[in-house]
């Protein structure tokens, strides 16, 4: 009986989505539970299944922080990453989750909560005004998000019993697991990510930045290298203790008044950190899968082994998959894939 009461409530409510957005925000009670339409533009998802720790997790292994940006137009991607990692760590129940949200919080946090029911989870509000005035326009105008930066403000972010923390972008999947990733020795650093040498770090700042002699001194002393901001090992105390934040903001600050690079959250990390992390495997990020920031052309694999794939650039595999136009790698991306494309309302 429960459930032809909810089927009707179903038909209704389909029948009210295509009113409009006065339909979109419905929520409608029955017997304690509370069934909700998500905003149309929340894509609806399949529910995850209950990953299991293994018996190697007795004894607390140790929790492993993970944190995400949450946003609407990446939502997929999310639910993908996080699946990811769920299905191919021994302890997913010892992952812990923390998510950050510009906007529209209650609705996203409750997609995440209705796709992964047991999921460790904490949603924060990343308030987008704490960093709007100071982003310069970029070359890609998806790079110029406020959430972008929520990587910065982590450590102001996140409570203080995280020691530790993992950010990783929302177009990645991990294939390994990410245990091993959270327990690299960073060696007194306050971040670990894989490290690019051979790429020329020259181009990612202007000549007004190298011909400044005030500015152009800042690498002295560093061999500084091109390491990608979308997988990081974070170690949260060191960040804020070392005012970590207010250093990447303050070249955010010259960037608005002098311009010294061309991409949007990169180079300020860089400015700060480039030369003086922990060089972690490259295993952990086989980026720039989404292709070039302009075109977003396919890209192999580079040789080696894998443990994260991540579609930085423009292409993201969603969008192209959809599109029928995907490239080969992306079909990596899709058995990871938790969108429900019919979306039905409700379901038994
Ligand atoms: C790096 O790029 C700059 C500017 O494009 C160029 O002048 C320089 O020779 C390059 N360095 C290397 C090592 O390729
Ligand atoms: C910094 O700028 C000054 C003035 O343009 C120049 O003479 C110097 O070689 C530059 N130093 C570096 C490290 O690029």
């Amino acid at each position: 009986m429960a459930r032809c009461a909810i089927a009707v409530v179903a038909a209704l409510l389909v029948l009210l989505g295509g009113g409009g957005n006065a339909a979109a925000r419905i929520r409608v009670e029955y017997s304690g539970m509370v069934i909700r339409r998500p905003s149309s533009s929340i894509p609806s998802f399949r529910e995850a299944p209950a990953f299991r720790n293994g018996e190697e997790c007795a004894g607390g292994g140790g929790r492993v922080d993970v944190a995400m940006t949450l946003d609407a137009n990446y939502l997929r991607g999310t639910m993908a990453g996080v699946l990811s990692i769920l299905q191919h760590t021994a302890c997913p129940e010892s992952v812990s989750f923390h998510f950050l949200a510009a906007g529209m919080d209650a609705d996203l946090a409750a997609a995440v909560r209705a796709t992964f029911p047991y999921l460790d989870l904490r949603v924060y509000r990343f308030d987008p005004s704490r960093v709007r005035g100071r982003i310069s326009r970029s070359i890609r105008h998806a790079l110029d998000q406020p959430l972008n930066y929520a990587r910065i403000y982590l450590a102001d972010t996140l409570p203080p019993d995280v020691r530790r923390v993992i950010y990783l972008d929302s177009d990645v999947v991990v294939v390994d697991d990410i245990r091993a990733l959270a327990s690299v020795d960073l060696g007194g650093h306050v971040v670990g990510a894989p490290e690019y040498c051979h790429a020329n770090f020259t181009n990612y700042f202007t000549d007004a930045f190298w011909s400044d002699p005030e500015l152009n001194g800042t690498f002295a002393g560093r061999r500084p290298c091109y390491f990608n901001t979308g997988v990081m090992v974070m170690d949260v105390g060191k960040w804020r203790a070392g005012g970590y934040t207010r250093r990447v903001e303050r070249w955010m600050e010259v960037q608005k008044q002098t311009r010294i690079y061309h991409l949007g959250s990169l180079p300020p990390f860089l400015l700060v950190l480039a030369g003086d992390i922990q060089a972690v495997d490259h295993r952990w990020n086989q980026h720039g899968l989404g292709g070039d920031n302009v075109k977003g052309r396919c890209r192999g694999l580079h040789p080696g082994p894998i443990s994260l794939l991540h579609w930085s650039g423009k292409g993201k595999p969603w969008i192209r998959l959809d599109a029928r136009r995907p490239c080969a790698v992306d079909y990596l991306w899709a058995p990871y894939d938790l969108f429900r494309p019919s979306s039905p309302v409700l379901e038994e």
